[in-house]
């Protein structure tokens, strides 16, 4: 089946940083961005440069040093904000100016306190403005989703008509569900699009959890580009993470016919890199990155890893970057190895834990080439079941 190309829109940097303790000094944002650069992502947001100095100067140091990718600044639709983008966007190899105004007559109403033709002559004048600096705008109608279609489409036509070639339909307050976000898609596609050259972007939010299933959804409509952040951060309840929808992708290419250019094993170094920036981890569970993504706690499910990982791992920790264990198997040093990694990766055991652990280590170590600390914490769980059971 001919797999279609969707761009990663990385906004780790710009809506990641705006959720609650990830905010990032300038060394920080410029180390993240080399490091979302390497993973391959099409696209790196940086920053909204109206917001602050730090924004600012963060977003024009991004764009300085990463010449392989198109690096995004966030504005509204005011002249100064449009303005300030395009300076700060300045020394980029590949700038893109992203204005964005909301389309949804709540945000009207009670937010902008606007008209629907006053929003659609800001619309159509940000756009114009931003072409003189750039040759590549995105729209985006915040709220999307609880706008009214025709009005979105009219938006979204004036839009294009003033120069814009990407159109983002967001999911602002992760409302939305997969068939209606499908439908909409589908409904710019036909209404808008058609047959111009201009590509539908989606940026869904977490508040019910769909984030990553809506975008999916939106991807099999027709949107080829996707707009995510590591680790899944973002306002509120987050993004939609970048990990998921590539691994989806990755992992279920027999029914979602898609690339990108992600090196799937940079995933997991650059979870970890984001981590260490922000200063607190995914949780232990969270799908591809989470210290438990690879560990298998049931004993019947070790039992079926050992004899064939297959059993219970859909992708192998390798594929997505998680480094093998580097305990080398011995008798008596393997056993003090294995009980320094216990400590190194926060476990105070017994005695007796560390004898049943040790047996299941190696009886594995004899089964599979590597060993992941995620053995480790399912070998552990393992020995505390049994020596609860004795
Ligand atoms: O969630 C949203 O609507 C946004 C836009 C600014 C793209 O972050
Ligand atoms: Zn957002």
């Amino acid at each position: 089946m001919p797999q279609t190309r969707i761009s990663i829109f990385d906004t780790t940097l710009r809506d990641g940083e705006q959720s609650p303790g990830c905010s990032m000094n300038l060394t920080e944002k410029v180390r993240m961005a080399q490091k979302l650069q390497d993973l391959g992502v099409d696209v790196i947001e940086a920053g909204f440069p109206i917001a602050s100095e730090g924004d600012f100067a963060a977003v024009r140091a991004v764009a300085a040093q990463c010449h392989e990718v198109k690096v995004a600044a966030l504005c509204r639709t005011s002249e100064q904000d449009v303005a300030r983008a395009a300076e700060a966007l300045r020394y980029a190899a590949h700038p893109r100016i992203h204005t964005f105004v909301a389309t949804s007559d709540i945000h009207l109403e009670h937010k902008l306190r606007k008209t629907r033709a006053e929003v659609i002559e800001m619309t159509r004048a940000a756009i114009r403005q931003a072409r003189n600096y750039a040759e590549e705008i995105e729209f985006s109608a915040e709220d999307a989703t609880r706008s009214d279609i025709d009005y979105l489409c009219e938006v979204l036509d004036v839009a294009v008509d003033a120069g814009a070639s990407v159109l983002n339909v967001p999911d602002t307050v992760g409302y939305t569900t997969p068939a209606e976000y499908t439908h909409l898609v589908e409904q710019v596609r036909e209404r808008v699009v058609r047959d111009r050259d201009v590509t539908i972007s989606v940026h869904c939010h977490n508040d019910l959890g769909l984030a990553v299933a809506n975008s999916l959804a939106a991807i099999e409509a027709g949107a080829r580009q996707v707009e995510c952040t590591i680790n899944g951060i973002g306002e509120r309840a987050g993004n939609a993470s970048l990990e998921e929808i590539v691994m989806a992708m990755h992992v279920r290419a027999d029914r979602l016919p898609f690339v990108t250019n992600i090196k799937t094993t940079e995933l997991y170094p650059t979870s970890q890199l984001l981590s260490s920036i922000v200063g607190f981890e995914v949780q232990p569970n969270k799908a591809i990155v989470g210290r438990n993504a690879f560990a298998h706690e049931a004993g019947i499910h070790q039992h079926g890893v050992i004899n064939n990982p297959l059993c219970y791992e859909i992708m192998t920790p390798e594929s997505v970057g998680v480094p093998a264990n580097s305990l080398v198997l011995g008798k008596h040093s393997g056993r003090h190895a294995l009980s320094l990694r216990y400590m190194e990766l926060g476990y105070d055991i017994t005695s007796a834990e560390l004898d049943e652990a040790y047996k299941s280590f190696t009886s594995l170590a004899d089964r599979k080439k590597r060993i992941y600390d995620q053995d480790l914490i399912s070998l552990l769980s393992g020995a505390r079941s049994i020596g609860a059971a004795a």
